[in-house]
């Protein structure tokens, strides 16, 4: 059957040139597992674009609306949680797969002569997938969206002469709002997408006209080659295969989060990057008053330098490991850096205690009502009505919602004034009393 569609199509399209293009290309050395990577990140860039057209039926990219499309993809979508969360987790695979693509490149110097065309052209698509994660981290417009943008825009604001043109450029505007909003939606949507196909494809196109670089044995390269069809396709298959499987586990376990509505005047939340600028985050709290320029601007740009002109910078034709042991070990060091900074935050991460949100509001909303005025707690207000430092101990939930909708109602001729709060507000206050605790 499927050779007799394959016959058909063929006398029609002439496929055998096609065929021998796509398939035919000779891996020097024979398929091997490590060389899965590049196929992963391909693989993982379509499955962003699918998820995200479908994530796009719903989404509005307007401060009004953001944040309700993404509740109502969450809540009334069929299997929209699980869409979203393979766009969420998929990305944090791309961030996996384009690393390791990019530490197998560097351990074999494949990035040497005559392939330092191909290395530039990956290092500009490593970039385009930060812009990604970067861009698409704002789009739910929630409290972790909004203030993780505000510190990285701050991050480019610390930037001499030119972090302020930097800063409107990036948010359309004298605020992180709307205009922002809506150019991270086109960039995410359009104009990263397009430069990124077109880049994969230039990539593709180098790397069929110099051919794979193969093992840095250059004996044993010369020695045996292999055809991509039928065993690097079948790797580079059961590769992707597993990757999914274990993003797909991801999505149905731990459904992307979605936190509160965006909110500018709440400045109690404590913002946090994705996992993947962690690490960085972490090196700038190091870097204070003088030094912060350092971690802004000095290293970002000394790093990516590096990458650029790597190629140029261990241009020796040995690709050996053991006989690079200067770019090895930069190498190394670097990544024993990043390692060393993730860790030290996801610690500092997991270690504050997590403030309920409610318990904040609850807590702000005791000073606007000035209960103070009559309330003691920890030596702190008037002692006309009863000291609360311990309320949580001897009241639940309960009774402080009945005795905050109506005091008399509880304790008849309480000298309690009634505020008619609302559901939210006596929610929250009450979840601040529950806190008072011994
Ligand atoms: C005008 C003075 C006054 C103000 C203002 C006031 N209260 Fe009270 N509150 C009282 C008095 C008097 C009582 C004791 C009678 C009662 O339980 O209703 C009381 C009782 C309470 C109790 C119960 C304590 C217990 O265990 O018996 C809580 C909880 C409480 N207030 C919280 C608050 C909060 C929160 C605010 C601010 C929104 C507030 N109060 C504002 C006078 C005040």
């Amino acid at each position: 059957m499927g050779q007799r569609m394959y016959q058909w199509l063929d006398k029609r399209l002439h496929l055998g040139p096609v065929k021998m293009a796509l398939l035919n290309e000779p891996i020097p050395g024979g398929a091997s597992w490590i060389y899965v990577f590049g196929s992963i990140t391909l693989f993982f860039f379509l499955l962003q674009m699918v998820t995200g057209m479908f994530l796009a039926i719903y989404y509005s990219p307007s401060t009004e609306h953001a944040y309700i499309s993404i509740r109502y993809i969450m809540d009334e979508v069929a299997f929209g949680p699980f869409i979203r969360s393979l766009h969420h987790w998929g990305a944090s695979a791309m961030m996996v797969v384009i690393g390791l693509h990019m530490l197998q490149v560097f351990l074999y110097g494949a990035y040497k002569r005559p392939r330092e065309l191909l290395w530039i052209v990956g290092i500009v698509l490593f970039i385009l997938t930060l812009a990604f994660g970067f861009s698409g981290y704002l789009l739910p417009w929630d409290q972790r969206a909004y203030w993780a943008t505000q510190v990285g825009i701050n991050i480019v604001g610390t930037i001499p002469l030119v972090g302020d043109v930097l800063v409107r450029i990036i948010r359309g505007g004298q605020n992180l709002g709307a205009m922002t909003l809506n150019r991270f939606y086109a960039l995410h949507t359009l104009f990263l997408p397009w430069l990124v196909m077109a880049l994969v494809a230039v990539h593709l196109f180098i790397l069929r006209r110099v051919g794979p670089a193969g093992p840095w044995d250059e004996v044993r390269a010369a020695r045996f080659q292999e055809p991509f069809w039928p065993k690097q396709v079948a790797m580079d298959a059961v590769a992707i295969g597993l990757v999914f499987f274990i993003v797909v586990a991801f999505a149905i376990a731990s459904p992307a989060p979605l936190a509160n509505p965006a909110n500018p005047s709440d400045t109690t939340f404590m913002p946090l990057p994705e996992w993947y600028f962690l690490f960085y985050y972490q090196l700038l709290k190091y870097l204070e008053g003088p030094w912060e320029i350092v971690g802004t601007l000095i290293l970002p740009l000394l790093f990516f330098a590096a990458l650029f002109l790597l190629p140029w910078l261990d241009r020796r034709k040995e690709r050996r490991p053991v006989s690079r042991p200067m770019v090895m070990s930069a190498g190394v060091g670097f990544l024993a850096v990043v390692v060393t900074l993730l860790t030290i935050s996801i610690r500092e991460v997991s270690s504050i205690p997590k403030l309920d949100p409610s318990v904040l509001r609850g807590k702000i909303l005791y000073q606007e009502l000035d209960c103070a005025g009559c309330h003691r707690i920890h030596g702190e207000g008037e002692a006309t009505a009863p000291d609360l430092s311990y309320v949580g101990d001897i009241r639940d939930r309960d009774w402080l919602i009945r005795h905050f909708r109506d005091p008399q109602a509880v304790v008849p001729e309480s000298e309690m004034p009634e505020y008619g709060l609302n559901e939210q507000e006596l929610n929250d206050l009450t979840s601040y009393m529950l806190v008072l605790k011994r």
